[in-house]
């Protein structure tokens, strides 16, 4: 997503600089950061394409503060184990180096955003369930909060602020409906469940 993007391009330093992608998935951010001059680092232990490697985040094989930077989009709410892996993702970014992260708040998910994400998710995607009570009840089984992430994430990096905004637009939608989810979470209709924030390696 283009948005996506343009939001990890401003957050990271500028290139060049060494960039490890945690749960690149398809590839397609890593692509982008290559082609704007980073040397990109792209895993997923499901990726299948390069320049993913088929690695999970604990079983990287890089030196340590090797990175200058790192960028996590929802992805960190999945990974296990997740305070191993924190703690070697904190090993391979160097002091004073930047972590980029976008994640979905399971914590804000609540059965309202959910009926709206069944009302309008592409025909096909049945495995969360049918119904809001089964999909809120089936994520928040397997998925970390941000609370969870961010406390890990806090023994190593000095996080900022956090920001709340859209997520369910680009969670297997059509396209074109991150107003009208800007607008029902203005309204009050649902929670922003998108959040998004930068943090800093701190000396080791
Ligand atoms: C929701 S997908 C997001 C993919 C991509 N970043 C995107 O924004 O479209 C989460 C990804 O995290 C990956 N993942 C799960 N556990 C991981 C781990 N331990 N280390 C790295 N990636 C992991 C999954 O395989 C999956 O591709």
């Amino acid at each position: 997503v283009s948005d996506v993007i343009a939001y990890v391009r401003k957050a990271l330093p500028p290139p060049p600089a060494r960039v490890l992608e945690i749960g690149a998935g398809d590839g397609d951010l890593a692509r982008a950061l290559a082609d704007a001059g980073y040397d990109v680092v792209a895993i997923d232990p499901a990726g299948t394409v390069p320049p993913v490697e088929p690695v999970a985040l604990l079983e990287i094989s890089e030196a340590d503060g090797s990175f200058d930077a790192a960028v996590a989009c929802v992805s960190l709410h999945h990974v296990e184990p997740l305070r191993e892996s924190c703690a070697r993702l904190a090993e391979v970014v160097r002091p004073g180096g930047r972590l980029i992260v976008d994640e979905f708040d399971i914590d804000r998910f609540d059965q309202r955003a959910a009926q709206w994400w069944l009302d309008r998710r592409m025909a096909g995607d049945d495995h969360h369930g049918n119904d809001a009570v089964t999909v809120v009840d089936r994520l928040r089984d397997h998925i970390h909060p941000v609370s969870v992430v961010t406390a890990e994430l806090e023994r190593w990096f000095e996080l900022d602020d956090p920001r709340r905004d859209t997520y369910l637009y680009r969670w297997n939608m059509p396209g074109g409906l991150e107003p009208a989810e800007r607008d029902a979470i203005a309204s009050g209709a649902i929670p922003a469940t998108g959040i998004r924030f930068t943090a800093t390696r701190t000396a080791a």
